[in-house]
């Protein structure tokens, strides 16, 4: 049983080691829609507005209600049914152009994700009383219900049953605002956005059903078993048994999103049979083979032609065949009961797996392996509910931070550095950080193996740790994934001082780290060969950012090293740092371009985050930073934001990350902060600009796209950029909500959790830097209660009104260069000389002109 929100709330706080601040909000017991139309098609402006007591009449004249939510939701789609009989299909979207797709927005083929994979759903009406799907949908705004048959139903009270909480953004624990109203708005994309792609233990539940029948599989990619990675030359056997349409199966695939996919269609019989079952796609009584990420084509996720082996049986539904697909060097045979039924020529190695087609039900039991030598390698009758942890649909066992509320829900641990710190700045859920480091540490490969030390980047959410051997190399892939997760180490560290939680896991640090150092090509100090060869802040190897990355992590990494009473490591993640840092400026600083180059074999090309680490980094000089921010920089943005790559043609698809610009964006503000030369912060301020005021607006625009969240990937005109396919609800491109909390407000950790916190208002802003910033103000949650801040320039006068407030047990230093001189302390005249300490909870107000 799915436990309701509010019980499972409970459980999730008493977990809570170091936050006292997170309180429970009012998240809707439901999620409903805010308008409506009832039309022929899908309706996208000037819907009506819904009130409660609302029917929705679906005729042949109006087969089509389209419902907007206004922002994105996330639970099981359920409507009550007033009236009538017939069948309805649902549709579910983030961007409204999904409506107009067959299978909306997806499917979602890449992992297994503890959510209907399709986006689409029939449902037969058989009178009055609710409808509510069995598998839930992690992120849409839009919805339309269609009705196929020539009928009348009458509707009313349609929803979505929550599998998160989203909270209203003035309930939460942190919170800013600035006097530029889309500054305050762009905060809350971050807030709304870790609330969708974050969930609490057990809340998503499995999507498979264990019976004395075997398992029950709906309708959904096809789960694999982790046993069969690595093996051909086998005999699969199981009994199966239709309900409704088809049955599905892998063989020889080498992860869940390849190799062989076969579906046997039943003979449609029409009291089983929905009338929008696509005949071309899926003929009755065949046997389709897909090769690939599905049957049909998906963005990003290609696949090939399908083949079709029609069956010269009927094949019945709610009748067992015993289905035996044997594999061998040419291919595989299959046959149903006995009776060789296609011969198919695709050879591939890996595992097995289960899975129907959309809409199609099946059980599967009795499974059993053999060798082509005889030995049974396998057997399983799907009867035990440890089947659920072998093929990875189990429930989510901890309270984790998936990379997008619709897809892909796998738990990357390099898309999660921007989502724990919005996490903090926002909810203040701290335990979703703790359970991200907990599952990636509890992946870790052990001494011993190929490539221990390393922890899963992208752990799907339904799987168990102990198969992680099974899972190596898929679930582990890109290797700077790696450094990302040390650096959310790091920043936990920074953000909660929570060593109850770190120590434990100290070992597993200093394991994950010596792994990483044997990467660095004894040659040139650089990234080099890897596990996978692959970085994902890089083309090549032997570049600047993956390793500047290391060096960044591995700083963060120093405090707490020393705070854990390991000095040895301490001092050798110093030293190691140093090292590489003055490798990347002997080796790839290039002064033709002002900045480094991408690579030791890319010596023309730059990048964003190459910029952005070697300065988080603390690897360039500022001559270096002066450079690279007036020179290098500029020549990267394209129409609404910066490309990833110098050498990234400029299209209409050029694809610009919210995410590697979060990087950017913090490098762009320390350097505005440290104020290193006018030139730099002209710069800087310039490039904050096009962030702030160009870039991320584009995700408040009320379009289509609106999804009250931020996005995976923009095009250069403002709209998402993998089309319909793009995750509207992608932490990863939230770092503006706690750059703008730590930088335009200016409140941060001056020590780990914020025993000693600082407030520091950049100069430039105040003095007027960014257009129509004249005031910000925030709260700020830590470990021991919340820090209260705000500063307000007059800019005809000149007169800056500062206030701060921290926790009793706290001391917090307001630092500014502005500070100087006559000010007003609490009413008092006070000379201040750049800085004034605020002790224990006192509330202060400082008074003065710039
Ligand atoms: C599994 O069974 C439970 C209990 O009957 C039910 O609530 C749930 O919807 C079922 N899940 C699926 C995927 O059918
Ligand atoms: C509905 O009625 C129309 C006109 O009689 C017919 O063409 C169509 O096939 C019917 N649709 C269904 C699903 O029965
Ligand atoms: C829908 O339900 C009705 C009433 O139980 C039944 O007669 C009909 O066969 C069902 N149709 C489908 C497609 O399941
Ligand atoms: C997917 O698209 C490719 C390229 O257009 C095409 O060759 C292939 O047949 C398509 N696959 C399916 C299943 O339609
Ligand atoms: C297929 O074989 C199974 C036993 O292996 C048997 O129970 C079932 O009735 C057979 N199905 C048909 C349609 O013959
Ligand atoms: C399934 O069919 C194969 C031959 O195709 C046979 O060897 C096996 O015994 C059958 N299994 C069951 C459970 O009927
Ligand atoms: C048969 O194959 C299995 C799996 O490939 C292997 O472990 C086993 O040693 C083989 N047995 C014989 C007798 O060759
Ligand atoms: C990295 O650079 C060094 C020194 O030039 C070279 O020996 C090594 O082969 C390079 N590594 C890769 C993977 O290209
Ligand atoms: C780190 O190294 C630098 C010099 O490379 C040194 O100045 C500093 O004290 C070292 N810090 C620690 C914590 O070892
Ligand atoms: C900064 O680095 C550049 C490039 O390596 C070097 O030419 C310059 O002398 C350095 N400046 C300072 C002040 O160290
Ligand atoms: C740069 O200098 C000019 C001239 O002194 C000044 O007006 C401007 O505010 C400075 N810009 C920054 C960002 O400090
Ligand atoms: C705020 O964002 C909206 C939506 O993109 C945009 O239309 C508007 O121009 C922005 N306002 C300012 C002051 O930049």
């Amino acid at each position: 049983m799915r436990p309701s929100l509010r019980q499972a709330v409970v459980p999730a706080l008493m977990l809570v080691s170091v936050s006292q601040a997170a309180v429970l909000c009012n998240s809707p017991e439901s999620f409903l829609p805010v308008s409506y139309a009832l039309s022929a098609a899908p309706v996208e402006t000037g819907l009506t507005t819904c009130s409660p007591e609302q029917n929705y009449s679906l005729s042949t004249t109006t087969p089509v209600l389209t419902l907007d939510y206004g922002v994105d939701v996330a639970g099981f789609p359920y409507i009550d049914v007033v009236s009538g009989t017939g069948q309805i299909e649902f549709k579910y979207t983030e961007d409204f152009d999904g409506l107009n797709q067959p299978y909306g927005d997806g499917p979602w083929s890449f992992v297994i994700n503890l959510a209907n994979s399709f986006r689409t759903e029939t449902f037969n009406v058989t009178g009055p009383g609710r409808i509510q799907s069995a598998l839930l949908q992690g992120g849409q705004r839009w919805e339309t219900l269609t009705l196929l048959t020539n009928d009348t139903i009458v509707l009313s009270d349609p929803g979505f049953a929550p599998t998160v909480e989203v909270c209203p953004l003035e309930t939460l624990p942190g919170s800013f605002s600035a006097s530029t109203q889309n500054y305050t708005d762009i905060w809350g994309l971050g807030a709304r956005g870790v609330q969708l792609a974050c969930f609490d233990k057990e809340s998503q539940p499995q999507t498979w059903n264990i019976t004395t029948d075997g398992a029950y599989i709906p309708g959904q990619q096809p789960a694999n078993s982790p046993l069969g990675y690595g093996l051909s030359d086998y005999t699969l056997e199981f009994m199966t048994k239709i309900v409704r349409g088809g049955t599905g199966w892998r063989v020889l695939s080498p992860s869940i999103r390849d190799g062989p996919y076969l579906i046997l269609t039943s003979d449609y019989p029409s009291d089983s049979t929905f009338v929008n079952v696509d005949t071309t796609l899926l003929p009755a009584n065949t046997l389709v083979v897909g090769n690939g990420p599905n049957i049909i084509n998906q963005t990003l996720l290609p696949t090939s032609a399908n083949q079709y082996y029609p069956v010269s049986t009927t094949i019945k539904e709610e009748t067992w065949y015993n289905i035996t697909t044997v594999t061998g060097a040419s291919g595989f045979d299959v046959y149903i009961n006995g009776t060789l039924s296609a011969t198919v020529p695709l050879v591939n190695t890996g595992s097995w797996g289960f899975g129907p087609f959309n809409d199609q039900i099946a059980y599967v039991k009795d499974v059993q392996v053999t060798s082509s030598n005889g030995t049974i390698i396998y057997q399983n009758d799907m009867k035990s509910e440890h089947t659920l942890a072998e093929y990875g649909v189990h429930t989510n066992t901890l309270a984790v931070c998936v990379d997008g509320a619709k897809r892909d829900r796998a738990i990357w641990v390099g898309d999660f550095v921007h989502t724990a710190r919005v996490l903090a700045a926002t909810t203040n859920r701290v335990e979703f950080i703790q359970g991200v480091i907990d599952t990636a540490f509890s992946w870790q490969l052990p001494a011993g193996d190929d490539g221990s030390g390393l922890v899963a980047t992208q752990a799907s959410l339904g799987e168990d740790t102990e198969y992680k051997e099974d899972y190596y190399t898929a679930n582990y892939g890109i290797t700077d994934y790696q450094m990302f997760f040390l650096l959310v180490v790091g920043d936990y560290y920074t953000l909660t001082n929570d060593l109850a939680f770190l120590t434990p896991y100290w070992t597993q640090v200093q394991a994950l780290v010596s792994q990483m150092e044997t990467y660095l090509d004894p040659n040139s100090g650089l990234f080099g060969n890897s596990y996978d060869d692959y970085y994902f802040t890089a083309p090549v190897t032997n570049a600047t950012s993956p390793t500047a990355l290391f060096a960044y992590a591995l700083r963060k990494l120093v405090p707490l090293a020393e705070a854990v009473g390991d000095t040895a490591s301490a001092t050798s993640y110093n030293s190691t740092a140093q090292t590489i840092s003055d490798t990347i400026n002997n080796l790839l600083w290039n002064p033709a371009t002002g900045t480094y180059s991408v690579g030791l074999s890319d010596v023309d090309d730059y990048s964003i985050t190459a910029i952005a680490f070697t300065i988080l980094a603390g690897i360039m000089n500022t001559t270096q930073i002066e450079s690279s921010l007036a020179t290098a920089l500029p020549n990267m943005f394209y129409m609404a934001g910066y490309k990833d790559y110098y050498s990234t043609a400029n299209s209409l698809t050029t694809q610009l990350s919210p995410n590697t610009q979060g990087f950017l964006f913090e490098a762009l503000l320390i350097s505005l902060k440290n104020d290193y030369s006018n030139t730099t912060s002209t710069a800087a301020l310039s490039a904050i600009s096009n962030l702030l005021d160009v870039y991320w607006p584009q995700m408040l625009s009320p379009s289509r796209y609106y999804s009250g969240a931020t996005w995976e990937y923009m095009f250069p005109d403002g709209s998402p950029g993998i089309e319909t396919f793009t995750s509207l609800a992608h932490p990863w491109g939230s770092a503006p909500t706690y750059l703008l909390t730590q930088y335009v407000l200016g409140v941060g950790p001056k020590t780990a959790g914020y025993g000693e916190w600082s407030f520091e208002p950049i100069p430039a802003l105040i003095r007027g830097g960014l257009d129509g910033l004249t005031w910000a103000k925030g709260v700020v949650p830590t470990p021991s209660g919340v820090v209260q801040a705000s500063w307000e320039v007059d800019q005809s006068t000149g007169q800056l009104n500062i206030t701060a407030q921290g926790p009793v047990n706290s001391t917090g230093i307001i630092t500014s260069s502005v500070l100087t001189g006559a000010w007003s302390v609490n009413d008092v005249p006070t000379t201040l000389n750049g800085s004034y300490t605020v002790t224990g909870g006192e509330q202060v107000v400082l008074l003065g002109t710039i």
